[in-house]
């Protein structure tokens, strides 16, 4: 009988790859989102309501799955109350592996939220994986998306640093393969990296050649950044991470290009001028 594997963050960059991912496996997907498709013909027998932040939504969630996949959404920061909560519940009901997408480097800083999810899974033997992605190469087509196509630039507080962009279709991969040959992976944490090191120069440059335009790379100060963060209108705490993070980029927090991703695949990993040639569209004048 082939197993349920239930994905949570399905609507979001990453979830929207380990879908595509899982669709060649001999599984079941159940979709987990707060905008379930309305009744009526258009309905997805399997999407379910959940919100991490309602734990009345947990069980009927995940009655029935072997397998779940674990997206810590970017606005939650209570660990404790939401996604170890949830975690206790997928425990309770007997299943047997999750796949939890952490970041590099959150098993040595304690100031990331996905620490506390880790050392929580880590508390149980062997009923998880821990994929630790580096910086997304998708970055440049959500974060930054209107910045290249509006503007014709990349503006950011990140100096000459080089960033191991990681292909999300990769780590979709390497999730999936988790989810359905759990045994092969469980107990075991990955850092996953694209195979090569880019500075913004650099990825402007390839910006550039693939969209027949100049873009340039701006590099912003910290407030500068700030300041553009804010004319966007986002929350004061994502403004703070979002420059904290890309001031770490300045020191090359995400330059070490890591083998393991080239170990899981069997292939060389995808590099951010894959990303940028595969999805030029994303950048055109008006394109929406
Ligand atoms: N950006 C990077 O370079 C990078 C690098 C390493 C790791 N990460 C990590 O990647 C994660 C972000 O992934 P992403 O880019 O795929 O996120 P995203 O595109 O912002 O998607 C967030 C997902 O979370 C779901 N969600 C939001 N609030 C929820 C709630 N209360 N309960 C249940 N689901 C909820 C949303 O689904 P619905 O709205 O449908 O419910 C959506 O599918 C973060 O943990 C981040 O730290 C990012």
């Amino acid at each position: 009988m082939s197993q349920t594997i239930l994905v949570t963050g399905a609507s979001g960059n990453v979830g929207r790859e380990v879908l595509r991912s899982l669709k060649d496996k001999p599984a079941t997907i159940r979709i987990a989102s707060r905008s379930p498709v309305p009744l009526g013909e258009q309905q997805n027998p399997n999407t379910v309501y959940l919100d991490f932040e309602d734990p009345t939504t947990y069980l009927n969630a995940i009655a029935g799955c072997q397998s779940v996949f674990l997206l810590r959404p970017p606005a939650i920061s209570n660990m404790k109350a939401t996604l170890n909560r949830f975690i206790d519940t997928v425990r309770e009901v007997g299943v047997q592996q999750i796949v939890f997408l952490s970041v590099a480097g959150a098993d040595r800083n304690p100031i990331i939220p996905h620490y506390t999810v880790e050392q929580h899974l880590q508390n149980h033997p062997g009923d998880w994986t821990i994929l630790r992605p580096g910086f997304f190469a998708q970055n440049l087509g959500s974060a930054y998306r209107s910045d290249i196509r509006n503007e014709d630039r990349l503006y950011l507080p990140s100096g000459r640093g080089r960033v191991a962009f990681v292909d999300l279709r990769d780590v979709g991969q390497v999730a999936a393969d988790a989810l359905v040959s759990w045994k092969t992976h469980q107990g075991k944490a990955y850092t996953l990296t694209g195979p090569q090191a880019f500075s913004f120069e650099e990825v402007a440059e390839c910006l550039t050649s693939s969209l027949g335009r100049k873009i340039r790379y701006d590099s912003a100060s910290i407030w500068g950044y700030a300041r553009h963060l804010q004319r966007q209108n986002l929350p004061g705490a994502q403004i703070l991470v979002q420059t904290l993070l890309h001031l770490g980029l300045r020191f090359g927090q995400a330059e070490t290009v890591d083998p393991t991703l080239e170990r899981l695949l069997g292939r060389k990993p995808l590099d951010v001028r894959d990303y940028i040639t595969d999805h030029a569209q994303l950048w055109r004048k008006g394109s929406t």
